[in-house]
């Protein structure tokens, strides 16, 4: 599934040890709450920075994506993986909302889940799918809202919606489709969502949400990568108490390289089992990246913007590893994309 929620209304299952190091997930609560913040904070940005290169790049003007597109093909993906993975954790007693464009497939992973959570749930987790083509922005802002009047606080936000390919229309919004995949969409995410995450931050529950994407693999190769950690940084700045987390997934056996335009990865894809030995399956890159999403505490971080993380393929802490940024270009990356996003309520 390419996004999904974990909205835990009266099942705050795990709650973050307040040290990084502690190593599995927590079943218990710890007793000590979170500091009750106020609902943003507001650091005085400027806005007059230049917008960044890619982003005058990125903006094309063009057609959206069809809402839904059903494959009868298994489907594996690191959303999926790690859906299932806090299934398994959580034991079904906690509300997942699923977000997409294909809802049979999310229905199976649905059945699988309801399957799977065993005879210890108490039966008062739930399970929904909530349709949304994330790479146009408005949908994003009804796919939220809708998801917030069922649940008001959110625990975990899980965004990996992505895709591979040789071309990248642009989407109704006039963004690059990968670029609004990869970056815009999960920006607005994580924006339209604040509501539900102050909400557990303020009800000292876990608040936590991360990007699944490249972390690492920024620099010259992958702006959008660099966005996504500069992206992290600025929630954090302005929401202390709330984890944001930036993850690469690492190689992982899933519809990617398939699910592309271009031939090469098509071919890729076809000795993609052969590559075993340096690849995981969804269900261990979803252990791998929730046991670091779980260590994961708002007083920690990586570098110098405390409740941002860099979270790598086995779940450890990056910290500054090959991070590109500064203070300047996030406060750019900021002010652009809420232009971009043509969003009227974000923080200055
Ligand atoms: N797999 C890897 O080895 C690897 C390595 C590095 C980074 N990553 C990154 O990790 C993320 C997840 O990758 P993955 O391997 O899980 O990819 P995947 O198997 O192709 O899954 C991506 C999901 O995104 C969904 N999606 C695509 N366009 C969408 C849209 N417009 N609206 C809603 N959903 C959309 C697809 O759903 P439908 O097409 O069914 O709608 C698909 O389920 C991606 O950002 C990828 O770039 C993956």
């Amino acid at each position: 599934m390419p996004v999904f929620l974990h909205a835990s209304l009266d099942l705050p299952i795990y709650r973050a040890p307040d040290s990084r190091l502690s190593s599995s997930p927590s079943s218990s609560f710890s007793s000590s709450s979170l500091p009750t913040l106020g609902s943003s904070t507001s650091h005085g940005f400027s806005s007059g920075i230049e917008e960044p290169r890619l982003c005058r790049q990125v903006r094309r003007r063009g057609r959206a994506e069809p809402l839904s597109r059903c494959s009868s093909a298994a489907r594996r993906a690191v959303g999926q993986g790690m859906a299932e993975a806090f299934n398994r954790h959580t034991k079904g007693n906690a509300h997942i909302v699923l977000v997409g464009r294909n809802e049979q497939a999310a229905q199976k992973v649905i059945a699988k889940m309801r399957a799977a959570r065993g005879a210890s749930s108490t039966g008062s987790g739930s399970y929904t799918f909530a349709p949304c083509d994330i790479s146009l922005m408005a949908n994003v802002r009804h796919s939220a809202a809708d998801i917030l009047a069922a649940h008001p606080r959110v625990n975990f936000l899980v965004v990996t919606a992505g895709v591979l390919g040789a071309n990248s229309p642009t989407t109704a919004d006039g963004i690059d489709r990968t670029a609004a995949l990869h970056y815009y969409s999960r920006w607005q995410f994580f924006h339209e969502m604040l509501p539900g995450l102050r909400a557990a931050r303020d009800a000292g529950e876990d608040a936590k949400a991360v990007s699944v994407y490249s972390a690492g693999d920024g620099g010259g190769m992958d702006t959008l990568a660099n966005y996504n950690d500069l992206m992290c940084e600025s929630f954090a700045e302005r929401n202390p108490g709330i984890v944001f987390a930036h993850a690469s997934p690492g190689a992982v056996r899933t519809n990617l390289l398939k699910a592309s335009d271009s031939w090469l990865l098509h071919a890729i894809d076809v000795v993609l089992p052969l590559m075993r030995p340096i690849t995981v399956s969804q269900d261990e890159c979803g252990e791998y990246l929730w046991s670091g999403l779980y260590r994961a505490a708002a007083s920690g971080g990586s570098g110098a913007v405390t409740g941002a993380f860099r979270i790598g393929s086995k779940g450890q802490e990056l910290g500054m590893d090959r991070y590109y940024g500064s203070p300047e270009e996030r406060r750019g990356v900021w002010s652009h994309t809420v232009k971009v996003t043509k969003t009227r309520d974000a923080d200055p």
